[in-house]
């Protein structure tokens, strides 16, 4: 299978935090993985715009130190990466101030997609987005991009897309999720939309409940300043889980593009029932190994920030009224292991006498690592001995079957990043979307403050706190495995 790489038009794309950790992680080797493999046009550039006072020389350095540590040598082409990096300028600038605008502007062309990245604290999300416009930098059709945390509640997500309307139109805003670039994120919608064995089943009629994990090994060290007002019920669950809950519940948009999809997502988030404190259970990661624990990880040594969530949600609407749905995701977890498992109901009649032997179908969804899908179906179990029922994985792999095609997958801001470009919006989210997602965890969030809950420890490595297996057991289910 050859992948087809189809040249986006050329452009200018400003990074605002272009030395910062996400520029050098993912956005600048991802830049240049798009541009090896032909879909930036040359005659693209690519403008690093930060406080530090570098020269173009110091920014191509920069950018080549991080290609050489993020990605892996066989992507690593030094010919390429020389070629990639005379695309890049840098300009030092001051998001509250005047200087470094007169520079930009001198060097944005006019006749080229305009996209404006917006990697820096939202806090300067409103100077950045007033100094493009006044200094008549960004033209009417320029894109800008903002990445999370997109507010920590209802009123600071408002007020943000308050302050970005002033500047820029909703077709212009593209609020970034990662996980919505993640390739078999977008394939829940494949699955689901383009096969029609699994739709008419879609439903609680034949859906016993829905698992969603994303579990995580790794900690918070690091990052325990930004993680301690956030938590992962802000850090994941509004943004990541929720995006993933609404791919799996959402009606079919009648079409593949940016209104539909979003229109049926953000009915999904509506739908939403409130969670209940019982129905909640938070964790926190405790020191093993010579590691340490949250409490040290975190930069107040009382936090009662949850680095774990488990929670059971309900959506109120005919097709899924009565199935629940349960969300996890912790740090320091046995193992980094995303997947979403539909667990369907028993067949309304057994003609066989094995009911030990019986067991539900599960479709399974791994996102990663490992991408693929996994059917879980009842066969008669061979040999003699009568009609005994046994289980079997259908198993399928994406890496191998898609052979070659699979390993030139681009990761989600490659992805996502084209899209700006491209001027297609359907993977980012809507400011009412994200609104909507803010006011279903507000609620949820101020309940535990107001009744004081402390997270419970568990131990890093494990499958987070013993309370998670009981929100399942209460209701005579488990858990899947994470490993
Ligand atoms: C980020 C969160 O948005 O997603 C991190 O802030 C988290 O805490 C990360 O680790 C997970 O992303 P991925 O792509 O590694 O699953």
């Amino acid at each position: 299978m050859v992948s087809r790489v189809i040249p986006v038009e050329p452009f200018d794309l400003v990074i605002f935090g272009g030395t910062g950790d996400l520029a050098r992680r993912k956005i600048l080797p991802g830049l240049y993985r798009r541009f090896q493999a032909g879909q930036m046009p040359p005659e693209s550039r690519i403008i690093g715009a930060a406080r530090g006072e570098l020269t173009d020389a110091d920014f191509r350095g920069m950018v080549a130190a991080a290609i050489a540590e993020f990605l892996p040598a066989a992507q690593q082409d030094a010919a390429v990466i020389e070629d990639f990096l005379t695309r890049l300028h840098y300009i030092p600038i001051d998001a509250k101030g005047d200087s470094g605008w007169p520079q930009l502007k001198a060097l944005i062309r006019a006749d080229v997609v305009q996209a404006f990245y917006f990697s820096v604290a939202p806090a300067l999300f409103g100077d950045l987005a007033g100094r493009l416009t006044s200094w008549g930098i960004a033209g009417p059709e320029a894109r800008i991009v903002v990445e999370k945390p997109f507010g920590r509640d209802l009123a600071t997500a408002q007020a943000l897309n308050a302050t970005l309307a002033q500047h820029f139109s909703e077709g212009q805003i593209y609020r970034i999720d990662h996980y919505l670039g993640k390739e078999t994120v977008q394939n829940l919608m494949a699955v689901r939309f383009a096969n029609i064995l699994f739709e008419p089943l879609w439903k609680s009629e034949y859906v016993d409940h829905v698992q969603i994990t994303v579990a995580e090994t790794v900690s918070v060290e690091g990052r325990g300043a930004y993680y301690d007002t956030s938590g992962a019920m802000r850090d994941m669950v509004q943004n990541h889980l929720m995006q993933l809950l609404c791919l799996i519940a959402m009606e079919p948009p009648y079409h593949f593009d940016p209104a539909a999809v979003r229109d049926e997502k953000l009915k999904v988030i509506r739908a939403l029932d409130p969670v209940r404190p019982e129905d909640i259970v938070r964790g926190q990661y405790l020191a093993s190994n010579g590691q340490g624990g949250y409490l040290e990880h975190s930069e107040n040594p009382q936090s009662r920030t949850e680095s774990y969530i488990a929670l059971k949600c309900h959506i109120s609407n005919w097709r899924w009224k009565g199935t629940p749905f349960y969300l996890r995701t912790g740090k320091r977890l046995r193992a980094r292991a995303s997947e979403i498992a539909i667990t369907f109901k028993e067949p309304p009649h057994s003609i066989f006498d094995d009911a030990e032997g019986w067991r539900e179908n599960v479709l399974v969804i791994r996102l990663q690592p490992d991408e693929g899908m996994n059917l879980k179906v009842m066969i008669k179990e061979p040999g003699p001995g009568g009609m005994r029922l046994v289980q079997v994985p259908l198993d399928m792999s994406f890496a191998e079957a898609l052979g070659d095609a699979h390993g030139d997958v681009p990761d989600a801001y490659e992805r996502l990043i084209m899209d700006v470009i491209r001027g297609n919006q359907t993977l980012f989210m809507r400011g009412d979307e994200v609104e909507a997602a803010w006011a279903w965890a507000d609620p949820i969030i101020e309940g535990w403050e107001a009744r004081g809950d402390r997270p419970q420890p568990y131990d890093a490595g494990s499958s987070g706190p013993e309370d998670a297996l009981m929100l399942m057991h209460r209701d005579g289910r488990r858990w899947r495995e994470i490993r």
